[in-house]
């Protein structure tokens, strides 16, 4: 195979001898970095933040630039320590303790990042949630992790179903408002009374830190559970892929209610003394360009979908913005076509650089390193520690240039330790000694990782892992909806969409009205980016004799592809 090659630029890249790394490594030698390594005391909020505002020379060091249409804010590393110390004291006031959940539901806002670092100086679990989220998938995520309290907007309200939350005791409110319940709070007034002096909770390095609900191709969302050693890794990757340095301006472009917009988007940079960038509102080619122009971004962390929508913007849109400051662009989430690999040279003089991880794996794992050849099209190779491969259904490592499903050795830093309240989901990643990633990919002679898809039907569209079941449920409690299929079907630009196979119940009449209202139901109901783009109505879904629904043929049969064995099917 023809496969292009794009050597590396010479550069004083903080990761200049992989190979020799590769062999060299442990991670013990990068817990050398941190304190604890000596007192064993050990907290996020103290290692990404209070550590720098307690050195004098990083104190008054811009933490966050947030920049929003309406409103641009910056905090120091003091302020943004003083200000969670006090939303520490709120929740300390209101009896949270360690290892309660407490959820945010609410926009990207300084306020967001103050509320974050003060759940984890009380020892707290934070869970994130996706501003995007309608009433069903908050349901979910709330009822499952028993929240204790969740922090949102009046505006966000709405869409918490109190009534079905019966471990939630309180909702703190950022912004005004005039609802009125025993259980609301108001987050400026408290914060006005607080003392900005807290006590840090030390934690065990294995103690709970995150969770974030994620989407499987069965069943509701799924907690993965993350601990405060996942930092070694953040860390490391931070200083490796990232590649940061001292006064390197930092962007990632990912919403904290997904994984990329935690560990990317707060743990790294901040582990790293970084000026960290935080970007509200939504996407358009001049918002995003003046971003990066405006504060002289450095080092760009996003994803192929808004890559490939800059791409279509076209060149005279990048040519009216000076971005002569970035240096080092990475990418994550989905496939990274070749052909934006190739307009970014162009349009940056840059590689991007593509990186492989999952919720699951907390971290990084497979990546193109500034100091590496590229191969557009290939996700890169293993960072340090790391040892991954593809295996077959039974765990066992197959040989280079056949596909099967990749793998990695269990025991990495950031590795969730959890799936909470499902134990044996939990247990279903490990096979023979490795999390089995489902991602079907296959290895080339000199350990670059090619990715080739899912093996399972979790849908990836813009970036965002959508489950079918939950999509599929939704749909079922639409009036109409007697039967439902969804699958994700190729596109050009947001690499998947949802597309919604259905049968209508009796007394319903397939029109266009009715399809929009469908949709809309689903939408409004649980998220936006879960919503079917397209709908099509079927006599019968395809299901196997026990029941299930065969969205592998419903995606042969749109795909026009063979649709394999069919021996399972249903009459
Ligand atoms: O299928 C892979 C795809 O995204 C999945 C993980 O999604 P999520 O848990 O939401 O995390 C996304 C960001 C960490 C993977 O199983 N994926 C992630 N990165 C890539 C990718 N697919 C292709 N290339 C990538 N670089």
């Amino acid at each position: 195979m023809d496969v292009k090659r794009i050597p590396a630029k010479k550069g004083d890249y903080n990761l200049q001898n992989y190979e020799e790394m590769c062999e060299t490594f442990s991670w013990d030698d990068m817990k050398r970095n941190f304190t604890w390594n000596e007192t064993g005391k050990v907290n996020m909020a103290h290692e990404a933040i209070d550590r720098h505002a307690q050195d004098p020379n990083k104190k008054n060091q811009t933490a966050l630039i947030y920049s929003a249409p309406n409103r641009e804010e910056k905090l120091t590393f003091g302020q943004l320590s003083e200000q969670s110390n006090k939303f520490a004291n709120v929740l300390k006031k209101y009896d949270v303790t360690k290892g309660d959940r407490v959820f945010l539901f609410m926009p990207r806002s300084p306020e967001f990042y103050v509320a974050f670092f003060g759940i984890l100086k009380t020892g707290a679990i934070a869970g994130p949630l996706f501003e995007a989220f309608m009433e069903q998938a908050v349901r979910d995520r709330l009822q499952d992790s028993e929240a204790k309290i969740l922090i949102t907007t009046p505006e966000l309200l709405e869409r918490v179903p109190q009534e079905d939350l019966p471990a939630l005791e309180k909702i703190i409110l950022v912004g005004e408002s005039d609802a009125g319940s025993a259980r609301y709070i108001n987050y400026h007034s408290e914060m006005q009374t607080a003392s900005a002096n807290f006590a840090i909770e030390w934690v065990d390095l294995e103690d709970g830190m995150l969770l974030h609900y994620t989407s499987g191709s069965t069943g509701k969302p799924k907690g993965v559970y993350h601990v405060h050693n996942a930092m070694i890794q953040h860390y490391a990757t931070g200083e490796w892929v990232l590649d940061l340095k001292e006064d390197d301006v930092y962007w990632c472009t990912a919403d904290p209610g997904w994984v990329t917009g935690t560990s990317y988007g707060i743990f790294a940079p901040w582990l790293h003394g970084n000026t960290n960038v935080v970007r509200g509102g939504r996407f358009s080619p001049e918002d995003w360009y003046g971003t990066l122009d405006t504060h002289n971004v450095t080092v760009w962390y996003t994803a192929p979908t808004a890559l490939r929508m800059l791409v279509s913007a076209g060149e005279a849109v990048v040519n009216k913005f000076d971005l002569s400051s970035l240096r080092h662009i990475m990418s994550v989430g989905e496939p990274l076509n070749p052909e934006v690999v190739t307009w970014g040279l162009k349009a940056f003089d840059l590689r991007i650089h593509d990186t492989w991880w999952m919720t699951e794996t907390g971290a990084q794992l497979i990546v193109n390193l500034p100091s590496e050849e590229i191969r557009p099209g290939s996700m890169g190779k293993p960072i340090p520690g790391i040892k991954a491969t593809i295996v077959d259904n039974e765990g066992n490592e197959i040989p280079p240039n056949q596909m099967g499903n990749l793998a990695i050795k269990e025991g990495w830093p950031a590795m969730m330790r959890a799936v909470w309240n499902n134990p044996s989901k939990y247990e279903s990643y490990f096979v023979n000694g490795w999390y089995v990633s489902g991602d079907s990919a296959y290895k080339d002679e000199d350990g670059y990782f090619w990715f080739q898809g899912r093996l399972d039907d979790v849908i990836n569209t813009a970036g965002e892992r959508v489950g079918p079941f939950e999509v599929e449920s939704k749909l079922l409690e639409h009036a109409a909806v007697a039967e439902a299929g969804v699958i994700g079907k190729p596109h050009p630009e947001r690499g998947e969409i949802i597309k919604a196979f259905i049968t209508l119940n009796d007394g319903y009449e397939k029109s266009d009205e009715l399809l929009e209202d469908i949709r809309q139901f689903v939408k409004t109901g649980l998220s936006a980016h879960a919503a079917p783009r397209e709908m099509e109505v079927r006599d019968s879904i395809p299901k196997t004799r026990s029941g299930k629904i065969m969205r592998r043929l419903l995606k042969s049969w749109e795909l026009g592809l063979p649709t394999g064995d069919t021996s399972t099917l249903e009459e």
